[in-house]
C-alpha cells in the first residue's frame, strides 16, 4: 500500500487557524494526513471527528493508526472519533456525538491514491478491475449498471456534465454499440472502447489518457458527488461556530464551481432586485470568504506529488 500524501497541508493548516482545545471535523479522513496535523494543533483538549464513507479506507486507517503513537493516544482518549458515513450526513454525525457546533471543518474531496490504485474498486482505467466505482459498498448503483443499462443520451450527458468530455456522444454511441454484442464487465473493456473512439493522431497529442474524463464522470455519477457536496456545504455552514472556518479542497472544475458559488451565495447579504426601496428578502451574509481566488499548490508540491496538480483550496469564515 502506498501512503497517500496530504495535499496543500501547510495552506490548510494556516487557513483553518486552529487553537488548542478546538473541535474539528475532518470530513474526508482518507489516510489521515490532514487529521494528523489537525490533532497536533488541537491537542490537548481538542477533538477531531473524522468521517469517511469508504469502509475499507477506515479499516486501512485503523491498521495504520496502530503504528502511530499520536493516533493511538488520540483514539484511546476519544480525542479522535472515526465515523463511517457520507459527509452529506454531517448534521446527523454531530448529533450522534452530542456536538452542537464546531470550530473548523475540512473536506479534501475525491479519492486517495490507495483507493484509485486498488484495481478491484474499478476507479482507474490503468488498473484491470470490475466496473464498480462505489465509494460505499452499501449503495446500489455501479459504473457497470450505468454503462450497460442507461440510454445513449443519458450516458452522453453524464460524460459531458461531469467529465467535460468533448467526445461524449461518440463515446456513448460506441458504448451502446459494444454492449449490444456483450455487456461490459471490466475497466479494460471500457478503456479499449474509449481508445478506439479517438483517432490515433489525436490520442498522441492529448496530455491525458482519452479514458480519463469518462472514468471521472462515471465515478461522480455513481457516488452522486455534486448532490452530496451541496448537502455537506449547507450543513457545514450551519454547524460552524461564529469565527469558525471551513476549508474545501477540490480536484476538478465542477466541484470547484459548486464550492465557489455556494460560498458566494452565503457571503451575500440582501438579494432584493436593485429597484427595491427597502430590503424584503431579509438575507444576512452568513460567511466571509477568505480566499478571493482559490489557493493552488506550489510548483514544488506538484513536483513532489503530481496528484496535487489540479487541487484548489477555498476557505470561508462563519459570521
Ligand atoms: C482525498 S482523500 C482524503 C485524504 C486525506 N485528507 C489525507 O490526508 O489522507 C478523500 C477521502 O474522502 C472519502 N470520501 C469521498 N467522498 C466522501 C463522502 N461523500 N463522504 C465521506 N467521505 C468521502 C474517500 O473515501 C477518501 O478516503
Amino acid at each position: 500500500m502506498t501512503r497517500h500524501i496530504p495535499v496543500l497541508l501547510r495552506e490548510v493548516m494556516e487557513g483553518l487557524y486552529l487553537k488548542k482545545g478546538a473541535v474539528v471535523v475532518d470530513a474526508t479522513l482518507g489516510g489521515g494526513g490532514h487529521t494528523r496535523e489537525i490533532l497536533k494543533r488541537v491537542l490537548p483538549g481538542g477533538t477531531v471527528i473524522a468521517i469517511d464513507a469508504d469502509l475499507s479506507s477506515l479499516e486501512s486507517f485503523r491498521t495504520l493508526a496502530q503504528t502511530d503513537d499520536l493516533f493511538c493516544q488520540a483514539l484511546r482518549e476519544k480525542a479522535l472519533v472515526l465515523v463511517h458515513k457520507n459527509y452529506s450526513c454531517l448534521g446527523e454525525v454531530l448529533e450522534n456525538e452530542s456536538i452542537e457546533s464546531v470550530d473548523a471543518i475540512l473536506a479534501d474531496l475525491g479519492f486517495s491514491s490507495d483507493q484509485i490504485e486498488a484495481g478491484d474498486r474499478g476507479f482507474s482505467f490503468s488498473q484491470s478491475g470490475p466496473l464498480d466505482m462505489r465509494l460505499n459498498q452499501e449503495t446500489k448503483l455501479t459504473a457497470g449498471e450505468i454503462i450497460n443499462t442507461f440510454s445513449l443520451e443519458k450516458i452522453a450527458s453524464i460524460l459531458r456534465e461531469y467529465g467535460d468530455e468533448s467526445e461524449s456522444r461518440r463515446i456513448a454511441s460506441a458504448i451502446v454499440s459494444v454492449r449490444g454484442e456483450k455487456p461490459f464487465t471490466t475497466t479494460d473493456e471500457l478503456r479499449e472502447s474509449i481508445e478506439k473512439v479517438y483517432p490515433k493522431g489525436k490520442r498522441q497529442r492529448m496530455k491525458i489518457h482519452p479514458a480519463t474524463q469518462t472514468f471521472q464522470a462515471l465515478r461522480i455519477a455513481v457516488n452522486q458527488e455534486p448532490e452530496h457536496l451541496e448537502q455537506f456545504l449547507r450543513q457545514a455552514v450551519e454547524r460552524l461556530k461564529t469565527g469558525g472556518r471551513v476549508a474545501v479542497i477540490t480536484f476538478h472544475s465542477g466541484e470547484d464551481r459548486i464550492v465557489k458559488q455556494f460560498f458566494k451565495k452565503q457571503a451575500m447579504g440582501c438579494v432584493c432586485p436593485p429597484g427595491f426601496p427597502v430590503c424584503r428578502c431579509g438575507n444576512e451574509p452568513k460567511i466571509k470568504i477568505l480566499t478571493k481566488k482559490p489557493i493552488i499548490p506550489t510548483d514544488e508540491e506538484v513536483k513532489n506529488n503530481p496528484r496535487a496538480r489540479s487541487a484548489k483550496l477555498r476557505i470561508a469564515e462563519k459570521l
